[in-house]
């Protein structure tokens, strides 16, 4: 998880110093970039039923959505507003979504390690017939 973030952090920082004339190219290759690095976070979600599966499924679709979108601005040369997101609001929000969807997600592998697999997120209330 935490080489995933790193290279996400990193294509950030590479992606502020590309020239005008790139930026279009090197930010689709950005977004083609946290695409894969999501797709592999949802595969860990769902091999361990992680509680907040759609919850952190909208999160990462949302994310995506408006990135494209952002791309189709960018060629058509909203290359500042490009930066400025770069710059300012994809650190922050990456820094929101780890600290809070992927911590949660991490805890939930870590919690079913030591206690039995994916199936260890049934409660024992939902696996016997107590009410709540
Ligand atoms: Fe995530």
């Amino acid at each position: 998880m935490d080489r995933l973030h790193c290279a996400l952090s990193q294509a950030l920082k590479e992606l502020s110093a590309v020239e005008d004339l790139r930026f279009a190219d090197a930010f689709r290759n950005f977004v083609a970039k946290m695409e894969r690095s999501f797709r592999q976070e949802e595969a860990w979600l769902e091999e361990t039923q992680c509680p907040s599966l759609l919850m952190h499924l909208e999160e990462h679709a949302r994310a995506l959505s408006a990135l494209h979108h952002l791309h189709s601005r960018i060629m058509a040369g909203g290359i500042s507003e490009g930066r400025e997101v770069v710059q300012y609001v994809l650190p922050h929000w990456l820094a929101f979504h780890i600290t809070t969807m992927d911590f949660a997600m991490t805890n939930s592998r870590d919690h079913a390690d030591t206690y039995g697999g994916p199936n260890a997120f049934l409660t024992e209330e939902s696996d016997s017939n107590v009410l709540h």
